[in-house]
């Protein structure tokens, strides 16, 4: 049968990512109906664009949040309920608790990252190579197994200009990795947590005690090199100063901490994983939805003028096909 949604691919300044749209007029409704009449479609082709696929003219999902609910499940079977995994219940939608709430507005108040120093490259240019840029993370990657998929709907963006999503291909990256470094990370293990550990890099060099951590807050390794279980590519998997333990890590058998071979081997993989050619940066309409891979995506968020414009982005993460290497293990983050 064949399907009724246009592809288009890559995604305009990339090498990668790709835009999936119904011909005529865009309808929420309309599209989620025919994904969901053509369930095999939408996962197919966000796995031919390399984990990356915006949709336009979502708006609709705003007035009824369940269409996004409904559109996640499409691209795996568990959608998280975010009232089941302690996050704490300011961030968690009202009314429909699969959505995560990302807004600088209350009872959320989440802050914007930090502006970089210098706010722009010596060309002009919105920095997005690390360390200039700093926050890349795939979402929850403190977690075994991790999530595949996460789902960002813009209800209200902050102008064009600031505020954006920035996204690397760690696929494209990994494949360009000259072969000694490859060699280095192939069977290397990173050292995962949660922000909310304080093991942060920041954090470690200010010499904050770390606390200590309940069993499902542990620290988790994760393959550095992760083979995608649906396209069988293998890809960077990869944080850095926010989301890796500076305190035993970052990565597993190396020598620990932000002096260690391990730093130096972190900054040297990140700038490469966010190199000019791997990168594609989105710039937020209203009705903006994008859907990415986390099994093979790195992302960060740029910062925005939280004092005068106000952001409300939802987010929905969905799992249950991490790939073999996670086959049969519970839930790490789950508490005992
Ligand atoms: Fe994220």
């Amino acid at each position: 049968m064949s399907s009724r949604f246009e592809t288009f691919t890559p995604l305009s300044g990339a090498n990668f990512g790709g835009l999936a749209r119904l011909p005529g007029k865009t309808d929420a409704h309309r599209f989620i109906q025919a994904a969901e009449s053509e369930p095999e479609t939408l996962p197919r082709a966000l796995a031919e664009f390399q984990g990356l696929m915006l949709l336009r003219g979502m708006d609709a999902i705003a007035q009824e949040p369940s269409l996004l609910v409904r559109l996640s499940r499409i691209f795996g079977p568990e959608v998280e309920n975010y009232r089941h995994t302690l996050t704490p219940l300011n961030m968690v939608h009202e009314t429909v608790p699969e959505i995560f709430v990302v807004s600088n507005t209350p009872p959320v108040g989440r802050q914007p990252p930090r502006r970089p120093e210098p706010p722009l490259t010596e060309d002009g240019k919105l920095p997005t190579r690390f360390p200039h840029r700093r926050g890349w993370h795939t979402d929850q990657s403190y977690r075994r197994p991790p999530p595949d998929i996460s789902l960002f709907f813009a209800v209200i963006p902050v102008p064009q200009g600031q505020g954006q999503t920035l996204f690397a291909n760690g696929t494209a990256a990994y494949e360009a990795l000259p072969p000694a470094l490859k060699a280095r990370v192939d069977g290397l293990e990173g050292l995962h947590v949660s922000l909310s550990a304080k093991r942060s890099r920041d954090e470690v060099l200010a010499g904050v005690t770390p606390r200590p951590l309940l069993p499902h807050e542990q620290p988790q390794r994760q393959p550095v090199v992760r083979v995608h279980p649906v396209t069988g590519r293998r890809a960077l998997y990869l944080c850095e100063y926010g989301q890796m333990d500076w305190l035993e890590g970052p990565f597993v058998g190396m020598r620990p901490g932000p002096d260690g071979d391990g730093a130096e081997l972190l900054a040297e993989l990140m700038s490469h994983l966010t190199r000019p050619e791997f990168i594609y940066v989105h710039e937020w309409t209203p009705g903006d939805l994008i859907v990415w891979d986390n099994r093979c995506l790195v992302h960060a968020a740029t910062w925005f003028d939280a004092a005068n414009e106000m952001r409300l982005m939802w987010r929905t993460t969905v799992s249950g096909n991490p790939g073999a290497a996670y086959a049969g293990e519970s839930k790490s983050w789950i508490a005992a």
